[in-house]
């Protein structure tokens, strides 16, 4: 299949609406570690956007900015292939073969869907409960040895890995088992205004989000209004100081200072201080990428090339992986 030495790591982000601090601490600024040292495939995966209600302007939109987004946090074009998912065939293709030796009960209990579900009321598409399957086809297309992501993927990277020794022992072995990589920081960034739940693109309330095209001015103003707890001591403490724990570790993957340091350096200060000093780390972590963000974003034929280059490469493997596939789900070959 891929015939290269390296190892092979797959991962992706949708563009349902702007990348947050939590995407890049969790997966982007790791995806570019990596690069060096795998075969890298960076997907934009625009057809699990559309498992929620969407508007397709501002789906499209969202591709070209997630996609200036990655190259401006250091994704190298020439070094990776980066893809739209709608670009590749194979992915729904693959998904529908995972999604005949995939128990439904399975599926039901994801919490994932059953949290969006519930927002939704009584108009839940079937792509929905379908999301985990299309995710497993993601990786498993690319016969990817390592996926990494947030805290948030755990449960679908262990359906993938289900799905892999399924069809692995309902045909014959064909697929990796892919490996979550989760970092030991920062893997689970959470709202500003609620820190019990994750930052998500998706929070109604925008306060809790800081988005990594937001200007300074905003940042700053997030991070002032960040919820904070009783007491005045700045320690990580999850369960009980939820909101500075959660600032800390922003401010620990800002400035790449570890939380015990910082926790010593503001022994004896106040909140005030301290939110402003998180906010001038994560401006300055940000200011760069949004310089590089503006040039990018300028240049659709640049963008669009990068898309073609990325389409092409991981279609090869695709069609390979495809054909083995169906060879082995019992497809007769298409007559040429
Ligand atoms: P998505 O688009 O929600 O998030 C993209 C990546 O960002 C990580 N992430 C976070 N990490 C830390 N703290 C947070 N608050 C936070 N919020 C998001 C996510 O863990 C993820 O790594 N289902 C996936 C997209 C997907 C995918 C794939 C990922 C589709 N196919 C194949 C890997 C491999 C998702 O919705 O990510």
């Amino acid at each position: 299949m891929n015939t290269s030495p390296r190892k092979t790591v797959l991962t992706c982000a949708q563009p349902s609406g702007k990348l947050q601090l939590g995407n890049y601490f969790g997966a982007v600024k790791n995806w570019v570690s990596v690069i060096e040292e795998y075969d890298c495939f960076f997907g934009i995966v625009d057809q699990h956007a559309i498992t929620m209600p969407y508007s397709p302007a501002d789906l499209r939109k969202a591709t070209y900015e997630t996609l200036a987004v990655y190259l401006a946090c250091g994704l190298d074009p020439e070094k990776c292939s980066i893809f739209a998912q709608s670009h590749v065939i194979g992915h729904t293709e693959l998904a529908w073969i995972l999604g005949c030796i995939c128990p439904l009960g399975q599926l039901e209990r994801m919490t994932q869907f059953k949290d969006k579900a519930k927002r939704q009321g009584q108009n839940v598409g079937a792509g929905l409960l379908y999301y985990p399957v299309l995710m497993a086809a993601d990786i498993l297309l690319y016969n990817a040895h390592a996926v990494p992501v947030g805290e948030d993927q755990k449960q679908h990277i262990e359906i993938t890995r289900d799905l892999a020794q399924k069809f692995n022992a309902t045909y014959s072995p064909t697929f990796n088992i892919p490996e979550p990589m989760i970092p030991q920081t920062a893997a689970r960034i959470r709202s500003l205004q609620d820190p019990t739940s994750k930052m998500s693109k998706s929070d109604p309330n925008p306060n809790g989000c800081v988005y990594l095209l937001d200007p300074p001015s905003v940042i700053r103003k997030k991070i002032a209004s960040a919820v904070t707890d009783s007491g005045c001591d700045i320690c990580r403490d999850d369960e009980n100081k939820p909101g500075i724990s959660n600032l800390l570790e922003i401010y620990s993957a800002s400035s790449g200072k570890s939380v015990a340091e910082l926790e010593a350096q503001y022994q004896g200060s106040n909140y005030g201080q301290f939110k402003s000093d998180v906010a001038d780390a994560v401006i300055a972590l940000l200011e760069p990428i949004q310089q590089r963000y503006a040039e990018y974003t300028e240049n659709k034929d640049y963008l669009n090339e990068v898309l073609k280059k990325g389409a092409e490469a991981a279609q090869k493997i695709a069609y390979k992986t495809l054909a083995k596939v169906y060879r082995k789900a019992g497809f007769v070959e298409r007559p040429r």
